[in-house]
């Protein structure tokens, strides 16, 4: 089972954002960051294959067509965890896990509720209000609300930006454990090269709407490439433990594809 993406072009009226966008086959099983600067189009591509942005191209899940899936058969398959959070709702936390497990047609949902909040070491919040939560906890329970639906494609948009250094390794952890032991894909933007390059399989790098690198964490983060796209002086290298680090010296020339 895999998620390919042939020849995929986005825009906003004229503007085309992402500009015939193809990528290997994504495995199921595994964990891809998505990185890149600001304003490369890493939004805009997850929201294409969640079909939340009109796209053309060619998206295949399981060998399925998702542009011929109607919206809700694509959510379910493809399911978005937005960079923004909406407002809240006047709803508990466990209790909008569970309305939205309703909607779907789940089984169990407090069942599968609890275990997303347990999953994510957030339990204590079961009964707090939606609209009482701290920026870092909404965030949380966003992912807890997506991992409860148990989509096949977990498309997340920065899911630990808002987090403290704990949270930030329970939910990658917690997504690494949900990928490997349900077969799932799920494709992360990460701002933070080196959560992404400790926690993913695949690093999938954009700039100005293409991919400039794809590989294995060390495959893609090389200091000539990071100079060049983020206009950052970085070394790379591998701690005490053997595990790679990338240690930003100084911003050098604003990149090219800067926001
Ligand atoms: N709704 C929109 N209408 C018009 N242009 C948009 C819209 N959303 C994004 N853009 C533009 O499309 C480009 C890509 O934006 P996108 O949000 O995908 O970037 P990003 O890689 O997610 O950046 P960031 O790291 O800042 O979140 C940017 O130039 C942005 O200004
Ligand atoms: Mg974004």
């Amino acid at each position: 089972m895999s998620l390919s993406i042939d020849e995929l072009y986005v825009a906003y009226g004229a503007r085309g954002v992402i500009q015939g966008l193809s990528l290997p086959p994504l495995p199921s099983g595994s964990l891809v960051a998505l990185v890149g600067p600001n304003g490369a189009g890493k939004s805009t591509l997850l929201r294409a294959l969640a079909g939340l942005e009109p796209m053309k191209g060619s998206v295949t899940h399981d060998g399925v067509d998702v542009t011929q899936l109607n919206f809700a058969e694509r959510a379910r398959r493809l399911s978005y965890m937005p960079q923004q959070l909406p407002p809240g709702i006047a709803l508990g936390v466990l209790e909008s896990i569970i309305v939205g497990l309703r909607v779907g047609g789940a089984e169990h949902p407090a069942a599968l509720a609890f275990e997303a909040l347990r999953q994510l070491g957030i339990e204590h919040l079961a009964d707090r209000g939606l609209d009482a939560l701290s920026g870092g906890q909404k965030q949380l329970v966003a992912l807890a609300q997506l991992l409860a639906r148990n989509p096949q494609v977990l498309l997340l948009d920065e899911p630990t930006s808002a987090l403290d250094l704990h949270y930030q390794l329970r939910v990658m952890d917690a997504v690494r454990q949900r990928v490997q032991a349900q077969r799932l894909l799920a494709v992360a933007v990460l701002h933070d090269i080196n959560l992404a390059a400790s926690h993913a399989d695949t690093l999938v790098m954009l700039d100005r709407g293409r991919v400039v690198a794809c590989g294995t964490p060390e495959d893609v983060l090389r200091p000539a490439l990071l100079a060049e796209v983020y206009g950052v002086q970085a070394r790379v290298e591998r701690c005490s433990r053997g595990r790679l680090q990338v240690l930003v010296d100084r911003a050098v020339l604003q990149p090219k594809g800067a926001a």
